[in-house]
Parts: structure tokens; sequence; C-alpha cells
């Protein structure tokens, strides 16, 4: 099973070929080097960057897996959850490239697309808790089988994603936040300096206080932020750490699930990665990460998930902004 698959459901174009469980091609077009002039995304740029790019990416996707359209056998593109100009871009070219070449045509959920992306290149281990955790989404999972996800816990505000972004614009870090804080926190001590671990005891996340105690923290401590960032950063980047890994934990427990996956762009984080398989190793939790490739949206995880589902929908298939999980 050959698949083309397209992602452009926020700020990156992206079309990959997938063949069943590998990924022969994986194109990502940032739109980094656009959206950071505004120190965010803006909508209706990163649409007309997908319309500008999309013939491209598809293009360079089938050429590197050395393909052409004739090879393939079903095209996938992300449906939903997004940003709704940049989810059209995609459907509308994968409509017309399903009608023209008279394939397959499969609208696949972007967050179930995370899910599955630790897992591409191998085989889908179940049950499992599913950490998603990126700039427009932090969410947990419990995962039975691919017909079986239920959602146990989300964010009442922010992403963890959207948190590490603001704060890392409000401290001058450059764009996307969430990776600048990860490279200027490593030299860093994380217990120089305390910023709130904010839980629920139902299992649901709050980051929009942790992103306050940051615009409070640099009126108070203004020479920190400027002579001390890397401990700022490092201490500010534990808190969220902390809370992604003490709620991930306690829902396997509850849940009693001992595989824990974990994706999304924060998922590429340095600090995450590692301190969540120390605790994992210590609970006795197999914990599954993403490799960096497929943290951050790409246009493989969507491919790979069509492969898994093995399903068709019809061309009438539609984007959706606000779709579920
Ligand atoms: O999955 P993604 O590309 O897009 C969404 O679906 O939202 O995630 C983007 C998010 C951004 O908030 C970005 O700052 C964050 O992932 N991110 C990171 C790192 N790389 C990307 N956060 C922490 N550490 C990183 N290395
Ligand atoms: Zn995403």
């Amino acid at each position: 099973m050959k698949i083309l698959a397209i992602d452009t459901s926020c700020d990156d174009t992206s079309s990959a070929v997938v063949a069943d469980n590998a990924v022969a091609s994986n194109i990502i077009m940032s739109q980094d080097e656009i959206h950071k002039n505004y120190g965010g995304i803006v909508p209706e740029i990163a649409a007309r960057a997908h319309f500008l790019h999309i013939a491209g990416a598809v293009k360079k996707a089938l050429f590197i897996a050395g393909n052409t359209f004739d090879d393939i056998d079903k095209v996938a593109v992300t449906k939903g959850p997004g940003l709704i100009g940049s989810l059209l871009v995609g459907v509308s070219y994968a409509k017309g490239i399903a009608y023209r070449f008279d394939k397959k045509l499969v609208g696949i959920n972007h967050l179930e697309g995370h899910l599955y992306a630790p897992f591409i290149g191998k085989t889908v281990k179940y049950p499992f808790i599913g950490l998603v955790v990126s700039g427009g989404h932090t969410a947990l999972y419990k995962v039975l089988n691919g017909n079986d996800i239920r959602m146990i816990g989300r964010t009442l505000d922010d992403a963890a994603g959207e948190c590490l972004d603001k704060t890392a614009r409000l401290w001058g870090l450059g764009y996307p936040g969430g990776k600048a804080i990860d490279i200027m926190s490593r030299t860093g001590n994380p217990k120089q300096f305390k910023f709130p671990r904010i839980a629920f005891l139902n299992g649901n996340f709050s980051f929009s206080g942790l992103k306050t105690a940051a615009i409070r923290f640099s009126a108070d401590n203004p020479s920190a932020v400027k002579n001390d960032i890397a401990n700022v950063t490092a201490s500010f980047l534990e808190a969220i750490v902390d809370t992604l890994i003490l709620h991930s934990v306690k829902a396997c427990k509850k849940e009693n699930i001992d595989r824990l996956v974990i994706s999304g762009g924060v998922s590429a984080n340095k600090r995450l990665r590692a301190k969540m398989r120390r605790t994992c190793d210590g609970e006795l939790i197999e914990l599954i990460l993403p490799d960096t490739e497929f943290t951050t949206d790409n246009a493989a995880m969507i491919g790979y998930t069509a492969f898994l589902k093995g399903e068709s929908e019809s061309a009438d298939m539609n984007a959706t902004s606000s779709i579920v999980l």
C-alpha cells in the first residue's frame, strides 16, 4: 500500500510518501521565517503560503520516494483540527489529485496522526496512554485499539506549546519559542527559580496560570531575565515538564496501563524526553517516543495513520477546523 499524504493543518506545508509502515519521503516546508516577523502564526498568511508551496512539496515527496502519481494507491490528507484556511488548501489539493488520477481519498484527524507518530516504522502496541502535547493541543488519551480512543484529560486553557511560545516572546527569545527555550535552558539550573505546577484532580491541565506567573516574574525580576536567562528558562521549562510527567504517569496508574506514548511538537523537548524516560523507568512504564523528525507537524504521520486505518472516505470529505478526537 503506497500512500501520498498531505498535512497543511497549521503553518508547515508537508507531504510524504508512506509505503505500508515505512516512510519513503517526508517533506516539511516550514513557514517559521515568515511568521517570526509577527511573533506568531498569522492564519491568512499561513493559508497563502500553503497555496504557494503545496504543489512543490508534493512533487518533491514523490521525487524523493522515486514515485509518480501513477504509483500511488491512496491519497491521505489532514481534514482537521487546525486553521481552516490552511486545512482547505491541503484538502482541496488532495481532492484534485484524487479526482485527476482516480485515487482513493482518506481524511485523517491530525491528532490521531500525532498519537500514532511514535509507532512509524514499527508495529502499534495496544493499549496505551497517549499524551499529545503541541502548540495547539495538550491532551491525554486512553487508546485501547484503533477504534477505541477516549480523551481522559485536556488543557482547560492554553496548550503547553502555546505557553512556551508566548513566554519565549515575552523574554525576547525568538520564534518558535519552544525550541528556543529548549536550547536556552540546557545550561541552566531548573531549581534556581520557583514556577507553579498547576494540576487538577480530574486529570485536566492548565497552563495559563504559568504564563501569568512568567509575566509577574519578569516584572519582579527584570535583572534575572536580562542576566540569568539560562536559569530562568530552565526553571520555567521544568514546571511544564513536571506537570506533563505528573499527569501522564497518574493516568497510566489510574487506567492500569503500563505503556505511555508521547507526541506533538513539545515532545521534541530534550529535558521532557530525558526526565520522562527516567520517571517511566522507575515506575516500570514502557515509554514510546517519536523520532524527532515526527514530533512537529508532518505528513508522514498522516500517511502512516491512513495505512493503519485501511479505510477510505468519499471525495466529499471536508475540512473542519474544530473536530475532536
Ligand atoms: O505539533 P506542532 O508542530 O504543531 C501543532 O500541532 O501545534 O507543535 C508546535 C509546538 C510549538 O509550540 C513549538 O514551540 C513546540 O511545538 N516545540 C517545542 C520544541 N520544538 C517545537 N517545544 C519544546 N521543545 C522543543 N524542542
Ligand atoms: Zn500538530
